[in-house]
């Protein structure tokens, strides 16, 4: 296969960097293709953890080339604090091997301060990042975008491009209390047209070199962001991201073709967990819905599981609701994202879980609409019924370590959870995420 897809298969957060360094590892290309610095992993390098939001964590091995592709949107001044921060760790080549797509858009503060107002107006937030994405990719959509390209543009046309754009923004900031964020082109344009100056030497058409590496069959992997409940087409919308993150969403935003051979790792956790709002059927309870400190997790299913899972958002630190693995979901992802295999991460977090409560639940099936179904439906809005879960319940967990590197040395109660969850979601589980470190990875040979 040429293309390897890491695709996320719940609400993002299930650790998609582990199994992208495991391929990155050998790979010509590694690209990150929709979403912006909504998105965070950390990846280690000479011992260091690297926090990107970016630039693909495959920038780290000295052969790959790293794109930040056509369907992504980039807030300048945070990926020129990556590049800072990756080239005072002395990655080699780096200047080489960094590209950037001149098609991608540009996240300016407008964009920032609108999704804040969109959220601030809503009876029913999103509960998004804040980081603008939203707000760029309808831009993007209403034609008034400002690309990267527009970046490298005269300082007089990027200025005549941003008064035009932030025509009606400027309404509305003016009109709901936020004057104080109407757009000064003038001034934004000075400024961004020297962040444009300072990423010109990585800003390129990478049509050619994404054609090139096609045509060799070299190794191409995609970085997915954000996952299936969270794409803007196939997830919980409104609740949801604004790119399409699925499978097919990543290809387009890395302008790779549909017929390419491809194969799609689905990542997950043993353990659900989603950050913002929205609807999340396997949520244990936890003190977030109480409104009130999640550090006396003691008290809740909910508050063990993340306190064992260290859930805090990498890139907001909010708390994350949490729950259990959800079956129906990943059926479900097998068709929409074409998962061939999954990864299933936090194999050792969900045993101590288990050991803590004295079990562990699978979702193997909801009650919906007074039938039990094995996929999740799609018309939750229109019934305004949540799926309720029946699960298969296991006794107790498992304590294991990065000591552990194959199957049949895991735990028989570990493995019995990986045979619920391969029987009900209809896809093989490769991989296991066996502790935090890139190589607490267990590799079945399936
Ligand atoms: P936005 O992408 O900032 O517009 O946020 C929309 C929704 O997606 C919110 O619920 C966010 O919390 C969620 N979200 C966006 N990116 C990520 C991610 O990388 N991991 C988990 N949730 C995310």
């Amino acid at each position: 296969m040429s293309i390897t897809a890491i695709v996320g298969c719940k609400w993002g957060d299930e650790g998609k960097g582990k199994v992208a360094a495991y391929y990155a590892k050998d790979a010509k290309i590694v690209m990150r293709t929709t979403g912006g610095n909504n998105a965070g992993h950390t990846v280690i390098y000479n011992g260091k953890a690297l926090p990107l939001h970016l630039i693909p964590g495959g920038i780290t091995y000295p052969q790959t080339i790293c794109i930040i592709g056509p369907g992504t949107v980039i807030d300048p001044a945070v990926l020129l604090e990556e590049i800072q921060m990756l080239k005072e760790y002395n990655i080699p080549n780096f200047d080489n091997r960094l590209k950037i797509s001149g098609r991608a858009h540009v996240i300016f503060p407008y964009h920032k301060d609108l999704d804040e107002l969109h959220e601030n107006l809503k009876k029913h937030p999103v509960g998004t990042t804040k980081r603008g994405i939203g707000p760029t990719y309808s831009d993007k959509d209403n034609r008034i975008g400002i690309r990267i390209y527009d970046l490298l543009l005269e300082e007089s046309q990027l200025r005549e491009k941003i008064e035009e754009a932030t025509i009606l923004h400027n309404q509305n900031f003016a009109n709901n209390g936020m004057a104080h964020c109407v757009v000064d082109p003038v001034q934004l344009a000075h400024q961004y047209h020297l962040y444009g100056e300072q990423l010109r030497q990585y800003v390129t058409d990478i049509n050619p070199i994404v054609a090139n590496a096609l045509d060799n069959d070299d190794k191409i992997v995609i970085e997915g962001a954000q996952a299936f409940r969270l794409d803007l087409d196939h997830g919980d919308y409104p609740m949801c991201t604004s790119s399409n993150c699925v499978t097919a969403g990543s290809l387009c935003g890395g302008a790779l073709p549909p017929n390419a051979s491809i194969e799609v790792i689905g990542i997950d956790k043993a353990y659900n967990s989603r950050v913002g709002n929205g609807p999340f059927p396997t949520k244990e309870k936890s003190s977030i819905d109480m409104g009130i400190s999640s550090s006396s997790y003691q008290q809740f299913p909910g508050d063990v599981i993340r306190e064992f899972g260290h859930e805090y958002g990498t890139t907001t630190k909010r708390p994350r609701n949490c729950g259990w693995f959800d079956c129906c979901i990943s059926n479900s992802a097998k068709h929409i994202l074409g998962v061939n295999y999954m990864c299933i991460n936090h194999l050792d977090t969900l045993g101590l879980i288990g050991k803590n409560l004295g079990y562990i639940k699978i979702c193997t099936s909801y009650n919906y609409q007074g039938r039990v179904i094995d996929y999740y439906p799609d018309d939750i809005t229109l019934t305004g019924e949540i799926p309720t879960p029946n699960y298969e319940i296991l006794s107790g967990g498992w304590v294991i370590d990065s000591s552990c590197k194959s199957y049949d040395e895991l735990p028989e109660l570990a493995k019995k959870f990986i045979e619920i969850v391969e029987k009900h979601s209809h896809i093989p589980v490769k991989f296991l995420g066996t502790g935090p470190a890139n190589d607490d990875l267990i590799i079945r040979d399936i």
